[in-house]
């Protein structure tokens, strides 16, 4: 099992980037739950923040790619509008653990194409 990054670094309403060998993830807290995808816009494949730990858009009620503006479910990572509507982020399963999400190592050698 592999920490990522202890929850209590997440904000309410806010995402996290996580990087770990080359593996970039991201993380949203959201109504106090938690949510980990592949940072992998399912468009083009490239990374969807528009700053540093920023993925969510202004509301912070959608995730939204910073390249075209594909706009995304929290929950699901379903492509709600934009060039892969109906397409998903690709969520990763994760488990806190101590207070960390924590992932099996399996799960990081999971590549799916787009
Ligand atoms: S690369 Fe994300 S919407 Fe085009």
């Amino acid at each position: 099992m592999i920490s990522l990054i202890d929850t209590a670094d997440i904000e309410e309403g806010t995402s996290r980037g996580i990087e770990l060998d080359n593996h970039y993830m991201f993380a949203v807290k959201k109504d106090d739950q938690l949510f980990l995808y592949w940072n992998r816009c399912p468009h083009l494949g490239t990374p969807l923040e528009w700053e540093e730990n920023r993925f969510l858009d202004s509301d912070a009620a959608l995730i939204q790619c910073s390249t075209h503006g594909a706009l995304f479910q929290i929950e699901d990572g379903r492509c709600l509008a934009g060039p892969c509507k109906g397409k998903h982020l690709q969520a990763i399963p994760f488990i806190v653990v101590n207070g960390m999400i924590t992932v099996e190592e399996s799960a990081l050698r999971i590549s799916t194409p787009l």
